[in-house]
């Protein structure tokens, strides 16, 4: 027998037991007579202790240990004089009288513990240590919970989970297909699902009713943190829905997830806006509502005055900041700096501050009188003690600078605490999108997204008006799942390809298998799918989606642990019918 308990469970009800633990050597310590070693499992941590006086041999052994050596020790559980009441173990340790050591370790890379001196990289190329880390494991076992939590629910309310194929051809989501060679079909690709969009919507066909499945996509696209090359879903799809039924039940789920995971209770609807609105208001289509700093459109307000900035400018927006008058200038430098960036592209940033005493002050008065800044205050319902930031210029840009600008303070004020939810429901989204460069339209989210009833008759006058019957769930500023009602019917799905520039051959030729079952009865449908990773994440507090996954890749795609992706050999190749082009290849 390995063990007795694990070494998470032991506490002042054992005292006086005999027990047997296994676990890997955490740390050891030598401390005048004695000798105490950390023992850690996935359980927790366990405190043996070693008396030279009264075993010196032992005692010499246990000195021999290395960190990460696994061993197994008996002996008895007796309180501690010493108590460390932070872990659940903490108020004993085990008089120890047998240890072996099962096996070795070569001194670990970087230390294990949640404090660690590893770098990300080394962390990434030593994963199954590094999962060895407290915080790290229990990042993997929320995210257990959760997916165990979600089949639970899904279950309960009669979703039935189906498995659908891993190596499909190509789905509509958009982003760039990772393929893989058929050797038996020379000169043929399979393509690996970016969602099993299509298939989910077969299983209507199919008459399945309710479907959802935690699932694996892979997208070949820009990597960041909260986006990996292959990620999790959870896919969803149901029969015979409006908008309004989908919406109530994964409103259901999410309201699920939160009381089971975290102990939080959502009284309320969650909150709606139109995507309209989010761009207006927030300048983004995923607004993080944990605060307020709604934006004002003050283009006229500021026009006039013979500053050819605003003068000029599509349009000027500005945010307040609440009780930042007193922001000093190198403060202001550096939201100027952070605006001025590349990558959020303003030219600058004009500033005003409201002081308490009711004083007005601003970056540019040369051009506007106190009495012309009040009535920009005004406008922007702002009080003594508030600092006004303005950009303009292009509306798109500016709105999408506002937005980092916002984000930027909502941060620094401390307005964006982790342990706050705001989960809210974006709908009714563009259908299309205009390609500036391939002069067409796309569809914004995937050409069975079906167009909001009212808005149909637009569809071929005025197709950029058309607004679809489409969703995200958005918490935090986190896109954590998106959906919408589908295309059903025949006649739209052939205005929709028209609009989208596709011939009857080329739908056919991607879609074929989906149109031709849409013959046989499709029903009414619609769903949603959810980032799996994403909402893990939220609910353990973290932005990055790779702390949540066991084996994840890094920023170029590569799993450094697998060393993956790598060159596979000629004759592997040659079963393949490849021939590699390329320099690198000569
Ligand atoms: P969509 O493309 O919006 O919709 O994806 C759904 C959700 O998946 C998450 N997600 C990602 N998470 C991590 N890494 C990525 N690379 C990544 N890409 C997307 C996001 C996103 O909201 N078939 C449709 C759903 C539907 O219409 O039912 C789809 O896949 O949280």
């Amino acid at each position: 027998m390995y063990r007795t308990h694990t070494c998470g469970e032991l506490n002042m009800k054992n005292e006086g037991q005999d027990v047997i633990l296994s676990g890997w050597v955490q740390k050891s310590r030598d401390l005048g007579g004695m000798t105490f070693v950390d023992l850690r499992d996935r359980y927790g941590i366990t405190q043996l202790v070693f008396n030279m006086e009264t075993n010196s041999a032992l005692c010499e052994q246990a000195r021999k240990f290395g960190r990460e050596f696994v061993v197994q020790a008996s002996g008895k559980v007796r309180e501690r004089s010493n108590k460390n009441l932070k872990i659940p173990t903490g108020e004993i340790e085990i008089d120890t009288e047998e240890i072996t050591i099962l096996n070795r370790s070569e001194i670990p890379p970087f230390t294990i513990e949640e404090e660690t001196d590893g770098g990300e990289e080394l962390r990434m190329k030593y994963r199954y240590l590094d999962l060895r880390r407290a915080n790290v494991k229990d990042n993997i076992i929320l995210r257990h919970r959760f997916a165990q939590e979600v089949r639970k629910y899904m279950d309960s309310i009669g979703f039935i989970e189906v498995e659908t194929p891993v190596l499909i051809k190509s789905t509509p989501e958009g982003a760039r297909d990772f393929v893989v060679p058929s050797r038996m079909q020379p000169g043929t690709f399979y393509a690996l699902p970016q969602s099993p969009q299509t298939l989910k919507q077969l299983l209507m066909v199919a008459g399945f009713d309710k479907y959802f499945q935690i699932v694996k996509c892979f997208r070949d696209e820009d990597l960041r943190a909260d986006r990996q090359p292959e990620f999790s879903q959870i896919d969803c799809e149901m029969s015979f829905v409006e908008r309004e039924d989908i919406l109530n039940t994964f409103e259901g789920l999410g309201k699920y997830l939160f009381k089971q995971l975290r102990d939080i209770e959502f009284g309320d609807p969650f909150l709606r806006m139109s995507y309209k609105e989010a761009m207006e208001f927030y300048g983004s289509d995923k607004p993080d509502l944990r605060f307020g700093m709604r934006f004002t459109d003050v283009t006229e307000v500021v026009r006039g005055k013979g500053f050819v900035v605003f003068d000029s400018a599509e349009y000027v927006g500005g945010i307040c900041a609440t009780g930042c008058s007193e922001y000093t200038r190198k403060q202001i430098d550096e939201l100027t700096e952070f605006v001025r960036r590349p990558q959020i592209g303003a030219k600058g940033l004009i500033y005003v501050r409201y002081g308490t005493d009711g004083t007005i002050k601003s970056s540019v008065d040369k051009f506007y009188s106190p009495e012309d800044l009040k009535i920009w205050a005004e406008s922007m319902k702002a009080q003594p003690g508030d600092l006004l930031m303005l950009l303009s210029g292009d509306r798109k840009k500016t709105l999408t600078a506002l937005s980092e600008l916002r984000l930027e303070m909502g941060s620094r004020l401390g307005l964006r605490q982790k342990d706050k939810f705001v989960p809210l429901w974006v709908i009714d989204f563009p259908l299309l999108e205009w390609d500036e460069e391939e002069k067409r339209f796309f569809a914004m989210h995937h050409p069975f997204t079906s167009p909001i009833p009212e808005d149909l008759q637009l569809l071929e006058s005025d197709p950029a008006k058309v607004r679809a019957n489409a969703y995200d769930l958005v918490i935090n500023g986190v896109e954590i799942g998106g959906g919408s009602v589908r295309i059903h019917d025949a006649t739209v799905q052939k205005q929709m390809f028209k609009v989208l520039g596709f011939s009857d051959e080329e739908a056919n030729e991607q879609f074929g298998f989906l149109l031709n079952a849409f013959k046989y009865g499709a029903p009414p449908h619609g769903g949603v799918a959810f980032g799996f990773d994403r909402w893990v994440a939220m609910l353990g507090g973290q932005d990055s989606i790779r702390d949540f996954i066991a084996f994840p890749k890094n920023n170029s795609g590569r799993d450094v642990m697998l060393d993956s992706p790598s060159r596979i050999s000629g004759k592997q190749l040659e079963e393949l019918h490849l021939i590699l082009g390329g320099k690198d290849n000569k």
